[in-house]
C-alpha cells in the first residue's frame, strides 16, 4: 500500500490521482457489467443459494464479477478488488476497487427491474468501518439505461444511453410525514424479524416506506430525489460504496448511528434538510428493543 505522508490519513487520495479518470473507468465498467448482464443473460438461470435459502446467486453474478475483475486488472494492475463474490484481492497503490456485480439479485432472477451494478473505487481499509472512502464510483441501472456516478468533489450526474450527463440532486424533503422513505431486509430469518419490529414505529411517522431490493439504486433514487430517505441495517460495503458518494456528490448525507460512520451496523441517507429527523426516528426505533440480540450477527 502507498505510504500516506506526514499529516495524512489512509482515507486520503494518494499523490497523482486522476480522480476524473477514475470515475469514467467506474462509468465504463459498470455500464459494460450491466450490458452484459442483459444480454448474456440465459433462458435458464442456475439459481444458488448463499448466506440462507432466501440469499441467490446466479452463475450471472459470478460472470459479471469475473467481467469486472478481469477489466479491472487489465487496466489497474496494482490497484486491489474487494467483491461480493470473490476472495479480495492485495494491491499496492492504496486504492481498491469495490464491486457488487449484481445489487438485486433477488429481483435479477424474477426480472423485476429494480437492480444495478456498482462499482467504486475507494481508499483506505474497506473492511473496517470509518477507515474507508469512496474517491470515484458508477451505479449501472441497466433496465432503465442510466448510469448514475460521481467522483470526489465533482458532482454527481445520471448518463443516459447516449452518453448525456444530467446533474443530480437531493430533495428538498423537510418533513418526515411527507417523505417518502426506502429500507431493505437482509436475507436471515431473525434478521428480518428485528428489521420488521425496527419498522413498526417508522411507517406511520412518514409518508410512505418503498422497498426496492437494490440498495446502490436506493442511495442513487435518494441523491437524484426520486426518494428522499433511506435506511437499511446489514449492508455490505459493495452496496454501498458508489452509492454513498453518489448520494454526499447530490448533496446528501450518508451516516450510521449516533454520528458513527456507515456501516453494517446501519446506514442512514438523506438530504441534509432531513437527515437528522430520520436518522433520530431510526434510532428511536432501534432502542426500543435489543438489535443485537434479536438480530444476532446482525
Ligand atoms: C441486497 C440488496 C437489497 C438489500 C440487501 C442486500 P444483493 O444485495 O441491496 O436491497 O436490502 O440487504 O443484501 O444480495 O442483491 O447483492
Amino acid at each position: 500500500m502507498t505510504t500516506p505522508t506526514a499529516g495524512s490519513s489512509a482515507r486520503d487520495v494518494p499523490d497523482g490521482t486522476d480522480l476524473a479518470a477514475l470515475e469514467e473507468f467506474a462509468v465504463d465498467c459498470a455500464a459494460a457489467a450491466g450490458a452484459f448482464i442483459e444480454e448474456a443473460r440465459p433462458a435458464e438461470l442456475r439459481v444458488a443459494t448463499k448466506s440462507s435459502e432466501t440469499d441467490p446467486v446466479t452463475q450471472m453474478d459470478s460472470a459479471a464479477e469475473r467481467l469486472l475483475r478481469e477489466r479491472i486488472a487489465a487496466a489497474r494492475p496494482d490497484d486491489a478488488c474487494h467483491g461480493e463474490e470473490e476472495e479480495a484481492t492485495r494491491g499496492t497503490t492504496g486504492l481498491t476497487w469495490v464491486i457488487d456485480p449484481i445489487d438485486g439479485t433477488v429481483n435479477y432472477v424474477y426480472g423485476y427491474p429494480f437492480y444495478s451494478v456498482s462499482v467504486a473505487v475507494v481508499t483506505g481499509d474497506v473492511t473496517t468501518p470509518g477507515a474507508w472512502r469512496p474517491v470515484a464510483g458508477a451505479v449501472a441501472h441497466p433496465r432503465a439505461g442510466l448510469v448514475y456516478h460521481a467522483r470526489r468533489g465533482g458532482g454527481a450526474f445520471a448518463r443516459d444511453a447516449s452518453g448525456r450527463d444530467e446533474p443530480v440532486r437531493v430533495s428538498g424533503a423537510v418533513d418526515l410525514p411527507t417523505s417518502l422513505i426506502a429500507t431493505g431486509f437482509g436475507y436471515d430469518a431473525d434478521k428480518r424479524r428485528a428489521q420488521g419490529k425496527a419498522l413498526v414505529p417508522v411507517l406511520p411517522r412518514v409518508r410512505d416506506i418503498r422497498r426496492g431490493g437494490s440498495a446502490a439504486l436506493d442511495l442513487c433514487h435518494v441523491a437524484s430525489g426520486l426518494l428522499d430517505g433511506y435506511y437499511e441495517m446489514g449492508i455490505n460495503a459493495w452496496d454501498m460504496a458508489a452509492g454513498w458518494l453518489i448520494l454526499t456528490e447530490a448533496g446528501g448525507l450518508l451516516t450510521g448511528l449516533d454520528g458513527r460512520p456507515p456501516s453494517p451496523d446501519l446506514i442512514v441517507g438523506a438530504g441534509q434538510p432531513l437527515h437528522q429527523a430520520l436518522h433520530d426516528l431510526v434510532a428511536e426505533a432501534l432502542a426500543a428493543f435489543d438489535w443485537s440480540a434479536d438480530a444476532p450477527g446482525r
